[in-house]
Formats: structure tokens, C-alpha cells, sequence
């Protein structure tokens, strides 16, 4: 029978295997990628050793579109379900939940994360921006909300509040200078439904008009 073991030159394939008995192709089959469930694992063992220090739950301060607020959570929340479940902040969409469809991005002190694998104590003292306070106090769309809009980007819009928190910090990194550089920068963030031409578009046309933003 064919040996499954990780090469001994893959340390974060045996590390895994070490640790949980899955293989590549166990990843291949079910697939997930081999980057995203160490994060995922790290994150469980991560928030289960947190969990059993505080048990009684832990203070945690931050700002969200620009409120304060202040929350004893249990060490293993992740932002997402904070936003959703706490907050009633619901733009913010659970996917997959394992960090593979780009969904539940928001922006954490100007960067793009997604809020599913980040937990909520990670965020003590710091700002996080959501779709929900992506447009201006004034009312009006922000450009790239506009601009999904104009372009058709969506369907179902499942995803639309995801990819729209992260095209905006694509332009802001400075990848949005070409279709190509769009659709690399922009390949954490899945639509099934496919409206990838429309997105592209908007970014393009969105990045153009966010220069003094
Ligand atoms: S729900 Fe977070 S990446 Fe899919
Ligand atoms: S618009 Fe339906 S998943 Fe993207």
C-alpha cells in the first residue's frame, strides 16, 4: 500500500499529520486548503487554551465604525459571530466559515481580514471598519458600492458586502492597477454566482474615482 506520510521536506504537511492524521490528499479531496486549516487549527488550539484560562470570559474594548464598545466575551468568539450575533451587524456574511470564501471580510485598523478566523480578543483596542460603515455619514454610496452597483457585480449578493470590504482595501493596497492584478488580489473572495466580470469591472472603475478617499 501506497505510504500517504508527508515528505519529510513539508514540514507544515507533517506538522499536520503529526498533530491530526490528515494528508494532502485527505486536504485535495476535501478541499480545503493545507494554509488554511493550520490556521484553523491554530486558531482552535489557540482559543481552547484561551478558553480554559478564562473561564469567566474575557473584557474586550474596540471601536467598530467608529462606536465604542465594550463586551466580556468567551475567549473563543470570533469577530464574525461578535458582529452578527452581538452587534446585530449582520453585512458581514458567515460562508464557509473556515476561511475560504472571503464572505465575513471586514477591515481591521485599514486591512483586510476575514472576521470568521479572527478572534474576537484579537481585537481588544483596535478599530474595525464593516460594510455597515463603509459609506459616508452623508448618505451617499461609497464609490465602490456605487460602482458594484453600476456595474452589475452581483447576483444574489450573498457575497457583495465581502467583496466589496475587500476591493476596497485592494485599491488601497495599490493592486488595482490592471484586470489581471484584480482577479490575483482578489481570489480570496468567492462568488458562486459568478458575476466576476461585473466585480472586476467595478474596481476598475471604482479605483479611479477613490483617489482622494
Ligand atoms: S465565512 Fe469567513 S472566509 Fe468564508
Ligand atoms: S452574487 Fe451570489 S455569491 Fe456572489
Amino acid at each position: 500500500m501506497k505510504d500517504e506520510t508527508p515528505r519529510h521536506d513539508d514540514a507544515d504537511a507533517r506538522l499536520l499529520y503529526n498533530a491530526t492524521g490528515i494528508n494532502r490528499r485527505d486536504l485535495i479531496k476535501g478541499g480545503i486548503s493545507l494554509s488554511a486549516l493550520i490556521a484553523l487549527s491554530e486558531l482552535t488550539l489557540l482559543s481552547d487554551a484561551l478558553a480554559a484560562e478564562f473561564s469567566e470570559g474575557v473584557p474586550v474594548s474596540f471601536v467598530i465604525n467608529s462606536e465604542a464598545y465594550g463586551l466580556t466575551l468567551d475567549p473563543r468568539t470570533s469577530l464574525l459571530d461578535v458582529l452578527r450575533e452581538s452587534l446585530s451587524l449582520t453585512g458581514a456574511k458567515k460562508g464557509c466559515d473556515h476561511g475560504q470564501c472571503g464572505a465575513c471580510t471586514v477591515h481591521l485598523d485599514g486591512r483586510r481580514v476575514v472576521s470568521c478566523l479572527t478572534l474576537a480578543v484579537q481585537i481588544d483596542g483596535r478599530e474595525v471598519l464593516t460594510i455597515e460603515g463603509l459609506s459616508p455619514a452623508d448618505g451617499d454610496l461609497h464609490p465602490m458600492q456605487q460602482a458594484f452597483i453600476d456595474h452589475d457585480a452581483l447576483q444574489c449578493g450573498y457575497c457583495t458586502p465581502g467583496q466589496i470590504m475587500a476591493a476596497v482595501a485592494c485599491v488601497r493596497e495599490g493592486h488595482a492597477t490592471s484586470p489581471d492584478q484584480i482577479r490575483e488580489y482578489m481570489s480570496g473572495n468567492l462568488c458562486r454566482c459568478g458575476a466576476y466580470v461585473g466585480i472586476v469591472a467595478a474596481i476598475q472603475d471604482a479605483a479611479s474615482k477613490m483617489e482622494d478617499l
